[in-house]
């Protein structure tokens, strides 16, 4: 995800992009760049790798670039590491077409291979220098108009977009494409503006009209025509914006991490598609071959928080899928161990940020013996990313709150696809299997919707019941122990509640002593064949006194029987239960933590990223 903005009027245009750009920062920045025209004259393209300011310092704010029309882009990367080439605005090589695009191009390869064959030529690794040359080509080949060229060539494009383009022929024009990523346009006297969100033109003016999926729009100096793919024009009603300026860049969530829990359909489905072609699996941009696959009898899987805890997931589906044995380590401990490390094996770290010092240490140890290592990642171009012999990047775009949700949740998956691309690999699946799981993941984020759309106001009741208490115990067996593991962490790190996660047949070899009366245990039972000793574990603490809300699936109505409060997830593959019943216990976490007056993005003692030991 990215923020891109576009301008057209009366003002100078640099010093406004760069405005725009600044308030969109949050939407992730790796480099940023700005294409601006002065009339009729040729675009001046200036872009850079790093923050924002780098741009401004190299524009002295805009002011040393001239011209009344233009467009910017913060990038977010997803195809090609952060650098200055593949930051955008991107051209066609004579100029005729210059864009910025916020989103992803999935069959990117295809059309860039179809493109190099009518002689083009590419410069940047990216996605987006793809788009704008079919554009071009499609200009040129029909000799049509912009919004010609541009149905022509969006028809042909998988994937997801947020376009702002200038052509070469229209001077002090913008023409703007959408599909999936946002995008809305401003109007005022004279002027028009573009951009992936409110906030960036919300000190200009609140009159916006919200371009549809897969639309079209021409701005000129205070006016937009939007046109169907078919290149019909379309009516549309403008709309006026209500929001504050920091209610605006949370989208108008009250948190980014409400923002982001309810981000996570949408970033589960970016983060699928990434690794499938023709409707399966293809790792091909992650690099690890069937043949490694083949070869690996030892999985590490390495991180921290919750990104250890997504591993101990990952583990128990590796091992049901697979004869390859799986060690989840947490790597701040990891480090300092003399672990023997099987040859024949693969490490794999998984980090949202890709800069946790020991996350990054466990990798320079594994790679210093020489086995093969494969980066579950968040961050294109991160340190973990870079020195990893293979990235299987999430998708999950920028993730403010500190409490991770959405990258969670992609990291998961990832970890799923994985294990079923291994199993494949090894030949110890069966293709009917095989294909069953893969629809069964793909159901994964239609069923986080109908989480959130159904559960967020019972949870939220329910969160207000258990604000002032002081422990709570998540148990769970498998996979539902692992989910346990997060939604503790969850709930202890914005709420400050002391919290623990124990294996639920562990309760009885100590843990069971600190239950009395109206201990609250939440209980994680979606394993089909763990679910009756999950309930008699519930039963243990109940009749000691523990206050229990239940989380199983739909069905097992029995468990309202036991539990005090019950949440059912959707029906699914017990192998991915996982993705659902950690969901209400994001929702919990935070309203809980609401509940409390805490700040919930920037809970106390805690960074983002821990990038020291
Ligand atoms: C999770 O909510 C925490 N913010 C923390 O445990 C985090 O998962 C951990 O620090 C690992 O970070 P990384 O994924 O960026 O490596
Ligand atoms: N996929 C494009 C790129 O990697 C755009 C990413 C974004 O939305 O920032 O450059």
């Amino acid at each position: 995800m990215c923020g891109i903005v576009g301008f057209t009027g009366i003002n100078q245009a640099a010093p406004i992009l760069l405005d725009g750009l600044s308030k969109l920062e949050y939407r992730g920045y790796d480099s940023a760049g700005i294409a601006v025209r002065d009339g009729s004259a040729e675009a001046e393209i200036v872009k850079a790798k790093g923050k924002l300011k780098v741009l401004r310092e190299m524009t002295n704010d805009g002011n040393a670039v001239t011209g009344t029309c233009g467009i910017g882009h913060t990038r977010w990367a997803t195809h090609g590491e952060p650098s200055t080439l593949n930051s955008h605005p991107h051209s066609s090589d004579d100029g005729n077409v210059i864009a910025v695009h916020n989103g992803i191009i999935e069959n990117y390869q295809e059309l860039r291979a179809k493109l190099i064959k009518k002689g083009y030529v590419f410069h940047s690794q990216t996605d987006t220098e793809v788009a704008v040359k079919l554009v071009d080509y499609y200009y040129k080949k029909y000799l049509g108009t912009p919004v010609d060229a541009l149905n022509h060539a969006l028809v042909r494009i998988r994937g997801s977009y947020a376009l702002a383009v200038m052509f070469r022929d229209y001077p002090e024009e913008i023409y703007a494409a959408r599909k999936d990523s946002p995008m809305i346009i401003g109007i005022k006297d004279g002027e028009s503006y573009l951009a992936s969100d409110v906030p960036a033109i919300l000190k200009y003016t609140r009159n916006v009209y919200y371009i549809g999926n897969l639309e079209l729009a021409r701005l000129t100096k205070g006016n937009v025509i939007f046109f169907n793919l078919d290149g019909e024009e379309i009516q549309k009603e403008m709309k006026t914006i209500e929001w504050d300026a920091e209610a605006a860049e949370k989208g108008g969530y009250e948190h980014f991490m409400l923002k982001e829990i309810h981000e996570q359909p949408k970033v589960v489905q970016d983060t699928i598609n990434s690794v499938m072609k023709n409707g399966t699996i293809s790792f091909d941009s992650v690099g690890l071959t069937d043949e490694d696959m083949r070869s690996i009898q030892q999985i590490y899987i390495v991180a921290c928080g919750s990104a250890y805890h997504v591993g101990v997931a990952a583990q128990y589906v590796i091992e049901s899928l697979t004869s390859v044995n799986v060690r989840v380590e947490l790597a701040s401990e990891f480090r300092y161990r003399k672990m023997k490390l099987i040859p024949d094996s693969l490490m794999i770290v998984i980090s949202q940020s890709g800069e946790t010092a020991d996350t990054l240490a466990a990798l320079r140890m594994a790679k210093d013996t020489g086995i093969k290592t494969l980066g579950i990642v968040n961050v294109v171009g991160s340190s973990i990313a870079r020195e990893a012999d293979n990235v299987l990047y999430t998708l999950a775009g920028p993730e403010i709150s500190v409490a991770t949700t959405k990258a969670y949740s992609c990291q998961l998956v990832a970890g799923y696809l994985l294990a079923l691309q291994f199993a494949k690999a090894r030949g110890e699946i069966t293709d009917a299997r095989f294909d069953q799981l893969l629809a069964e993941i793909n159901t994964i984020p239609e069923k986080i919707q109908k989480i959130l759309d159904d559960d967020k106001e019972r949870i939220q009741w329910y969160s207000a019941k258990i604000v002032n208490i002081k422990d709570a115990f998540f148990i769970g067996r498998g996979i539902d122990y692992a989910i346990g593991m997060e939604g503790s962490l969850k709930l202890k790190e914005i709420s400050y509640i002391h919290s623990e996660a124990y294996a639920a047949g562990e309760l009885k070899h100590g843990p069971i002593s600190l239950i009395e009366d109206n201990t609250v245990v939440f209980s994680i039972a979606t394993q089909r064949d763990l679910y009756e000793k999950t309930v008699s574990n519930m039963v243990e603490v109940k009749s000691r006194g523990a206050k229990l809300f239940g989380l199983t699936t739909y069905g097992n109505y029995a468990m309202e029987d036991t539990a005090d409060f019950t949440v059912y997830i959707p029906k699914i593959d017990d192998l991915f239960a996982g993705s659902l019943s950690v969901i209400p216990l994001q929702l919990l976490s935070y309203h809980v933590s609401v509940g409390k007056g805490f700040d919930v993005d920037k809970p106390r003692n805690l960074a983002k990223s821990v990038t020291v030991e």
